[in-house]
């Protein structure tokens, strides 16, 4: 196998976990986890979004986790935004990396932030003109890349051209995003061997869930196919409140063990991200999805 010494994971979990999570998590909570979080070696973070509170009343803190945060000098705390007014309120809040994200599918979209793709392109496309002359980094996640709820799978062209898009307007990293969890192996392989091969300036990324149990098989696959960054969120929580039937992200302590089991680096102290879960265990009153949760089981 082709695989690379080390790799980049991005914790989700304050933002793509905690938004789905039905019990509101008190404010101090989620900025000890992200303090905590910082502390073990993981350089970048999704920690909160500024949408609409009615919509995702998890996230309606955004201001005061971001506020409250020791922020470490060596993490760099992204917020994600759905327009112009959650760019007002990211900046208000001192916020310099973006996540920009747009839905592949049109239905997705109208459901997830109301407009069309073309719609939210357009007024992302302002946003990231004001954000690149403040000097703020723009990660654009492209959302349901290979599946979506309501329409079925998406189709690869569309995808590549909204990279190709992405790129000429001057994004920082282009995650493409499996929010439904039903892509498989094959399909991530090509997907991105694809996208790679258009060299583009911007970094790819790659954001799995796991509904069918196929994130960990689809980080291979994106590896095989030289991705080398991965989103990831810690106790396997995550999902997003409008794409009905996903699952959790891939679990942050899974996609470590394996990525250290393989001798690839990620930077992160283990033991101290099994803290971590120990942490955010009274979050949820869920079971962890995480696979390393049931192997503990067994050995106890
Ligand atoms: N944060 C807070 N308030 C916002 C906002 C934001 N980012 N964007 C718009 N609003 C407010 C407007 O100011 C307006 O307020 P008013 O009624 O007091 O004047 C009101 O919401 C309606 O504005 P509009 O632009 O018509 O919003 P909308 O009702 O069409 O909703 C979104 C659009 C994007 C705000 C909403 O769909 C949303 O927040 N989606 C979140 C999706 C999400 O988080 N998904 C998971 C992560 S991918
Ligand atoms: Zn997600």
């Amino acid at each position: 196998m082709n695989l690379p010494n080390k790799v980049e994971l991005i914790e989700v979990g304050p933002r793509d976990g905690i938004q789905n999570e039905s019990n509101f998590i008190p404010t101090e909570k989620k900025i000890e986890l992200i303090n905590a979080l910082s502390k073990i070696g993981i350089k970048r973070m999704e920690a909160a979004s500024f949408v609409h509170p009615k919509y995702v009343p998890q996230m309606k803190d955004a201001k005061e986790v971001l506020n409250g945060i020791e922020k470490s000098p060596s993490v760099q705390y992204m917020a994600l935004i759905p327009n112009a007014k959650g760019y007002d309120r990211a900046i208000e809040s001192g916020v310099n990396a973006l996540s920009l994200v747009v839905g592949a599918s049109d239905s997705f979209n109208l459901k997830n932030v109301k407009m069309s793709r073309e719609q939210s392109i357009k007024k992302f496309a302002t946003v990231i003109e004001k954000a690149k002359a403040n000097d703020i980094f723009i990660r654009y996640s492209i959302a349901t890349a290979f599946w979506c709820p309501f329409e079925g799978k998406v189709d690869t062209d569309l995808v590549l051209k909204m990279v190709e898009e992405a790129e000429m307007i001057g994004v920082d990293e282009i995650v493409l995003a499996d929010t439904i969890g039903k892509a498989n192996p094959k399909q991530v392989f090509d997907l991105f061997k694809t996208t790679i091969s258009l060299k583009t300036k911007s970094v790819v990324s790659a954001h799995f869930h796991d509904t069918y149990g196929m994130a960990l098989a689809n980080v291979m696959a994106a590896l095989e196919a030289g991705v080398t960054r991965f989103d990831a969120s810690i106790g396997g929580l995550g999902g997003c409140p409008f794409a009905p039937g996903a699952a959790g992200n891939v679990a942050t302590e899974d996609l470590v063990f394996m990525m250290h089991e393989m001798g690839i680096d990620t930077g992160i102290d283990f033991g101290k991200l099994l803290s971590c879960v120990e942490l955010l265990k009274p979050f949820t009153n869920r079971e962890l999805a995480g696979h390393l949760h049931k192997v503990k089981a067994c050995q106890n």
